[in-house]
């Protein structure tokens, strides 16, 4: 596997382990992240070996804070529609790959990051792990598919309060809904549960493994959800609440928002 400036990734015993290592900025999602993640992933599904990943932040503070903030501060209509529905197909990837992807969502799974955990097939959370889609603090939605596979995995009304308000949840209230598959202690202790259930999968016929992924992923096809995502956060962008969000986080100070 090539060498990536923004994603870490190690191979043992048929596992690529990826570790997004942006740790400065909570391994926020830039633009390059992004394209590394969908370079990485077209070779997952080719190389025939690697069985199975296991993705992580940086760090014990985050998995993944969001997509980069920075870069999305100057969004216009037309190119924040190709930024949703370029993040939706990187993610739908990793929804779709035939190999088991677990996540492993070390503190801060925010925005994009809780985005990217729900595109993987399992989650595990550290027990310090937080979860939020707290787009609607900048004027904008999730536009990685949030809208719909937070929905798809928690439920509308859960999942409805939870964007509506941006609030976060820990990891025991993210597994009581359904959000992760189980907490452990530690970063370590994660990794090792994340070990454990891939090395079981990997004893299974590999292609009954490709099909579940399929039928899974069959009971919901919200593609027109997904065009609805795209156009909503591009109209977003249009507006003056959107750029006051933003840069009040830049600027690191409150939003004054004015629904228009
Ligand atoms: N995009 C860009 N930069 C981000 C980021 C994001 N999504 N999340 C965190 N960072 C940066 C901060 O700007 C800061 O950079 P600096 O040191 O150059 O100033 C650095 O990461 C550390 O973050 P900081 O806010 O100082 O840490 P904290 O512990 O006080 O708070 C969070 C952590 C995650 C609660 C806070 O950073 C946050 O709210 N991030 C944005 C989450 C978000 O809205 N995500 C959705 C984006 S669409």
């Amino acid at each position: 596997m090539a060498d990536y400036l923004n994603i870490l990734t190690e191979e043992k015993n048929g596992v690529l382990y990826l570790t997004i290592n942006r740790e400065d900025k909570m391994n926020a999602l830039n633009h390059a992240t992004l394209e590394e993640l969908k370079g990485i992933f077209e070779e997952v599904i080719d190389n025939r070996g690697i069985k199975a990943v296991i993705l992580t932040g940086s760090g014990e503070k985050a998995f993944v804070a969001g997509a980069d903030i920075s870069e999305i501060a100057s969004l216009n209509e037309v190119n924040a529609r190709k930024f949703a529905e370029n993040g939706q197909e990187i993610f739908a990837m990793i929804e779709n790959c035939h190999k088991p992807i677990v996540a492993v969502t070390n503190g801060y799974t925010l925005g994009g990051g809780c985005e990217l955990a729900m595109a993987c097939h399992i989650r595990i959370a550290t027990a310090n792990a937080k979860f939020g889609q707290p787009e609607v603090n900048l004027g904008i939605i999730p536009g990685y598919g949030g809208t719909q596979r937070l929905t798809q995995l928690i439920g509308r009304g859960k999942a409805n309060e939870l964007m509506m308000t941006g609030d976060m949840i820990g990891a025991e209230d993210a597994l009581a809904l359904g959000l992760v598959n189980h907490v452990l202690p530690t970063k370590s202790e994660a990794m090792e549960k994340a070990e454990e259930i891939i090395s079981k999968i990997m004893g299974k016929a590999p292609l009954a493994i490709g099909m579940i992924v399929d039928c899974v992923n069959a009971a919901f096809l919200p593609e027109d959800g997904y065009q609805t995502e795209a156009n909503s956060f591009a109209r977003c962008v249009k507006s003056g609440d959107y750029k006051e969000g933003t840069s009040a986080f830049l600027e690191k100070r409150k939003p004054i928002f004015k629904g228009e």
